[in-house]
């Protein structure tokens, strides 16, 4: 099979994460007989020094015509980099919300996984980490609160503030198929979270979905309010496989799940929008503090790739191979410095990815 993946190394870390995720995907390229087109797309502020805006149309136009997009990430330290003396809208993230909504993204996937040989880092009780966890998040990403009408008014000397969160059928129905298909790639349940006993956009959220359901017989569905979601995250993590959400509550409950893991170098995302396209990237920043030192943990990235090959490629065998040489190289004691303990090797970031791609 022939992959064009555009490729955005963005700044801070990202050119060193990108490459070692490169090597990567090379490797399973030639263990697997396909080979890649990488187009490279300057985003944020790379894209700032070079053309003065975070974004060009260029640089959209070479995401569209690419399958997939793999990116690092964006942005420098606001205390000393330039581009924070920029107005807001030419900022590097000015370039990441645009692409993202050029390229119709409206489902965002964190996965939330605690490896075994990581569960030192877990924060949770002894029996919580030891039973391990492996869940997928998917949220709404272009409705909801954050999109709704807002206003605030003063009458009397009172200010008072409005947002507005709205969702139709339509917007809540292709995220629920979304997490369904991913579901059927994984061990076949969905938790969708809701607060459907105060809310009306909750309870056609919860319709909608159970029509869904409808189509997957195979899947196990079940409801949960979102103030109980936020304590079982903690409480027991090994009961959900992807929990389906809106915008908000998504935001906070991905952030919540990917601090339990207590690793925040080894978190991969995406973004889909109706297509096979995707966004792919690791969930943390571009860590300015330790850029151009190769000590990053390139992990979160080259999972990220894992989950384009996935998703984007339908090539389940080659991600696989991907997930498990992180395994492996777990378990033959081999660790970035965040991720770093005692009895381990210290490895950097170069010698990371070349530990990946040998296995
Ligand atoms: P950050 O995630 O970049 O860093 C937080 C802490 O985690 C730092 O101490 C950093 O060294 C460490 N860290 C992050 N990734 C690591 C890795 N792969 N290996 C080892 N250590 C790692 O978050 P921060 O500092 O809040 O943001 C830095 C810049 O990144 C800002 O400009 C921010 O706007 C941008 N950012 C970009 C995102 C994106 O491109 N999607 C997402 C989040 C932040
Ligand atoms: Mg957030």
């Amino acid at each position: 099979m022939e992959l064009h993946i555009g490729c955005i190394p963005g700044d801070g870390i990202g050119p060193e994460i990108v490459g070692e995720a490169r090597k990567v995907l090379d490797r399973v390229a030639e263990k697997f007989g396909h080979t890649i087109q990488y187009t490279e797309i300057l985003l944020g502020g790379a894209s700032i020094d070079a053309h003065g805006v975070p974004l060009t149309e260029e640089a959209i136009e070479a995401a569209k015509s690419s399958d997939a997009v793999l990116m690092g990430s964006i942005g420098g330290d606001a205390n000393t980099s330039p581009w924070y003396k920029l107005p807001p809208q030419k900022r590097p993230e000015a370039g990441l919300l645009a692409i993202r909504k050029a390229l119709g993204l409206f489902a965002n996937l964190r996965p939330a996984v605690l490896y075994d040989e990581l569960a030192g880092a877990c924060p949770l009780k002894e029996e919580i980490s030891k039973a391990g966890f492996d869940m997928m998040i998917m949220r709404e990403l272009t409705g909801g609160l954050y999109f709704g009408e807002r206003k605030t008014t003063v009458e009397n000397g009172i200010r008072t503030a409005v947002d507005t969160l709205t969702y139709n059928e339509n917007e809540i129905r292709r995220i629920a198929i979304k997490a369904f298909d991913i579901a059927m790639k994984r061990r076949k349940k969905v938790t969708s979270v809701d607060k459907a006993n105060v809310l009306d956009s909750s309870r056609l959220w919860r319709d909608v979905v159970n029509e869904v359901a409808k189509d997957y017989p195979q899947v196990e569905l079940s409801h949960m309010l979102v103030d109980n979601c936020a304590m079982q995250l903690v409480k027991d993590p090994a009961q959900f496989d992807v929990i389906l959400t809106e915008n908000m509550f998504g935001d906070i409950l991905s952030d919540e799940a990917s601090m339990v893991t207590g690793s925040i170098g080894m978190l991969a995302s995406a973004s889909l929008n109706d297509t096979s396209f995707g966004l792919y990237e690791p969930s943390h920043g571009s860590a300015p503090d330790i850029a151009g030192k190769d000590i990053a943990n390139p992990i979160a990235t080259i999972l990220s790739a894992s989950m384009m090959l996935r998703y984007s490629f339908d090539l389940s065998a080659e991600a696989d191979a991907v997930d498990n040489a992180v395994k492996q190289v777990l378990k033959d004691g081999y660790r970035t410095s965040d991720i770093m303990s005692e009895g381990c090797k210290k490895v950097g970031c170069r010698e990371m990815g070349a530990l990946l791609a040998e296995r």
